[in-house]
């Protein structure tokens, strides 16, 4: 499909020999760049005014070539309207495959993991900050910045993360980065492998940022096995302590002094994320794992569940140790966060606009939470759910005799998503039979419909 550009389409790169004869050499090389592909079937041309003027010719010889390659059938023109490449013109070269997939019908209700409602991003707060930024910023602002992070940043992020998560930093060891696994792949690459990685959990991402295999350690009802880690042989673990992902188990007070106990004794590092944790509805607030082992913990955290994944912001709080060498790796990733991205969050967390954000998804995700929980309880008593003291998300444990891809598959042809616990497995075994039921964007129609259409696959044969 031909690109369509609004006013007058972007130049055209083209090399003329001024000693040789123009004409000929733009005629051809606009044949050639329609041949190619380079120019598409039915895309505007620049008009003969704009094209002459950028190729310093005279509008006549453009007037020309168009009238020529209107003849050999490769442009169009109608009284009125643009120049086209002509749809008729038949190009010997490899169809791109589409970019987007053939769309299935729309699911009646979705319930995808790990994605907050994109429908209620706080649009207006982020167009205000960056508007504020764009009108207040010195113009130094508008330069690369500092790879390790806008200064003020650094300094609000540090003064926030000490009083929501009693986190234990100072701006010099705060790297921000674009999102959780921008950070995560920088850490992990200044540490090196082996990596040990929670089983269920983000095996996947782990695995890519590590560049390399990941050791899967068994997560129980207490969070990690912290014996089955020191017998892995690993130096670094990637966990997610306050509300493990995807089961949802807090990490138990003796396993975080255990797995604290375990890095001191291996000389090894706890990269610690803190993926969800400003959704906490009915349990005790539990403090980041980083505040107990500055030295030995790297602190990630990311405003994709706060805000929105598209911002593409995070951080990483990092042992003194390791600031120097993250921060190289940061600048030769990226040269840093782009730096009015960073402004605008200080401004909505200074204004007060960021809270604001949270107390309001926070009320509206305890609300879906509870039309979920009472619907499961009322249509499939059955369905035992765990894993909602934080986060938007749950865990359905199917019961005996219901497996899990059966469910899934029934399901979908009922137009519902819903998504297995056996992918967040390392061995991806279907067993125990389980579904990870994100609300994050869900509303609380989709939530009762969903489950309303799904009840009886999820229910006890
Ligand atoms: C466990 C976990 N941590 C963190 C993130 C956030 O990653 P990012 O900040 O790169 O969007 C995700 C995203 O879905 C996640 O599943």
């Amino acid at each position: 499909m031909p690109v369509e550009w609004s006013g007058s389409g972007p130049q055209l790169l083209m090399e003329l020999d001024r000693s040789a004869p123009l004409r000929a050499q733009v005629e051809e090389q606009l044949r050639t760049a329609i041949q190619t592909g380079r120019l598409v079937a039915g895309e505007r041309m620049p008009s003969t005014r704009a094209l002459a003027t950028y190729l310093r010719l005279s509008r006549g010889v453009i007037q020309e070539c168009y009238a020529q390659l209107q003849a050999e059938g490769y442009l169009t023109s109608r009284a009125g309207s643009a120049t086209r490449v002509a749809t008729t013109i038949s190009i010997d070269r490899p169809t791109p495959a589409p970019l987007l997939a053939a769309e299935a019908p729309p699911l009646l209700a979705d319930f995808p993991s790990g994605v907050p409602d994109l429908g209620l991003a706080p649009r207006a707060d982020w167009a205000w900050a960056v508007r504020e930024v764009c009108r207040t910023a010195a113009d130094a602002e508008f330069d690369y910045g500092d790879a390790q992070g806008a200064p003020r940043l650094r300094e609000v992020l540090t003064g926030y993360l000490r009083r929501v998560r009693a986190v234990d930093t100072c701006a010099a060891n705060v790297v921000v980065c674009g999102g959780f696994q921008q950070g995560l792949g920088l850490v992990l690459r200044v540490l090196g492998g082996p990596v040990a990685v929670e089983d269920p959990g983000s095996v996947g991402n782990v695995t890519r940022a590590a560049g390399g295999a990941t050791v899967p350690v068994p997560v129980d009802e207490q969070g990690i096995d912290v014996g089955a880690l020191a017998a892995s042989g690993a130096r670094v673990v990637v966990v997610t302590p306050a509300h493990q992902w995807p089961t949802g188990v807090v990490l138990a007070p003796a396993r975080r002094h255990a797995l604290v106990a375990w890095a001191r004794e291996c000389d090894g590092y706890i990269v610690e994320d803190d993926y969800d944790a400003e959704f906490r509805y009915d349990r005790e607030p539990v403090g980041s794992l980083q505040g107990l082992a500055p030295d030995r913990v790297i602190g990630l955290g990311t405003v994709s569940k706060s805000l929105a994944p598209a911002l593409r912001l995070g951080w990483a709080v990092l042992p003194s140790a390791l600031a120097t060498a993250v921060v190289a790796a940061k600048a030769v990733a990226d040269r840093g966060t782009p730096q009015l991205d960073q402004l605008a969050l200080v401004t909505l967390f200074e204004s007060g606009r960021y809270d604001r954000h949270l107390r309001r998804m926070r009320t509206e995700y305890a609300a879906r939470r509870d039309v979920l929980v009472s619907a499961l309880t009322r249509l499939a008593p059955s369905v035992r759910v765990t894993g909602l003291a934080a986060g938007f998300h749950a865990i359905a444990h199917l019961p005996a005799g219901v497996a899990e891809a059966d469910v899934i598959a029934a399901a979908r042809e009922r137009r519902v998503g819903l998504y297995g616990m056996s992918t967040y497995r390392s061995t991806h075994d279907p067993s125990p039979a389980q579904l990870v039921l994100g609300f994050g964007n869900t509303s609380q129609h989709e939530i009762r419909t969903g489950i309303g259409l799904v009840a009886d696959l999820l229910s006890r044969r």
